[in-house]
């Protein structure tokens, strides 16, 4: 199994935060944020990890990451030259993932939970993680039919079919390289991960799982502020 931290974007919601720095580099309490997904990876067993970032920082990364010797890890780095896709990475990443099946966690998520078990246990198709918020008009929402089996991942719906949100950690096989190069651009201009969900769900090989404890997307000052909140109470106990 390998690992991808997308980690590019331009942060344009967090703004001035984001002005000279990259969003995934912005403290959450007493590390920087992609220090969280990074965990997630390593927790889980994976040492082999891809770090995508945007031209801007990508100094930044190397400088902050090294080599991974520091972590008991190797890192490769691999540029995004515009933010057109959380999809693309599996695009920009396909020789590095080469044979394996890979490991996509959002450089701005922070989970709780670890995943071992999960990862591990993994054979084929797509594994995803929902999480039940609030708000799932901000992200990809997954409804669900009486059994709990998923029938449909809608990217950002006006009306959205349930409160659960997917999260930013996939498990894929070697087949979401072929269908990362099947997709074409939404109507914000973006490759979609929703639309391979959707891939897989056609298929009847994607794994809707739930996620186990606390879960932050960073992607608003209110999240954010969560986030570190709930790094803070944890490293203090
Ligand atoms: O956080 C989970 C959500 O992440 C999912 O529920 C959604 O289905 C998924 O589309 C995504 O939604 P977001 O609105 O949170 O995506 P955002 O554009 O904020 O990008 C997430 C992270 O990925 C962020 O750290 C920036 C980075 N990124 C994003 C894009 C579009 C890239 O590195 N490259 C990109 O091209």
């Amino acid at each position: 199994m390998k690992g991808i931290i997308l980690a590019g974007g331009s942060g344009t919601r967090l703004n001035p935060l984001t002005r000279v720095t990259s969003k995934q580099l912005l403290p959450i309490y007493d590390k920087p944020m992609i220090y969280y997904p990074l965990q997630t990876l390593l927790t889980a067993g994976i040492t082999d990890i891809l770090i995508i970032v945007a031209p801007d920082h990508a100094g930044d990364f190397l400088k902050l990451l090294g080599s991974g010797k520091e972590f008991g890890c190797k890192f490769t780095y691999e540029i995004q030259d515009k933010p057109e896709g959380l999809a693309q990475a599996f695009l920009i990443g396909e020789n590095f993932i080469g044979d394996d099946n890979v490991t996509l966690v959002l450089g701005d998520n922070i989970f709780a939970q670890e995943f071992g078990e999960e990862i591990k246990s993994f054979k084929s198709g797509g594994r995803v993680f929902a999480k039940q918020v609030p708000d799932s008009f901000r992200f990809g929402v997954v409804e669900f039919d009486e059994n709990q089996k998923a029938l449909s991942i809608e990217e950002k719906p006006e009306h959205p079919k349930s409160d659960y949100a997917v999260t930013g950690l996939y498990i894929y096989d070697n087949s979401v390289v072929a269908k990362a190069k099947s997709l074409t651009p939404s109507a914000r201009g973006e490759i979609e991960i929703t639309d391979i969900n959707n891939l897989y769900l056609k298929e009847g090989t994607l794994d809707v799982a739930f996620v186990k404890g606390e879960w932050f997307d960073t992607g608003t000052f209110e999240s954010l502020h969560s986030a570190i909140e709930f790094a803070r109470k944890r490293a203090l106990v």
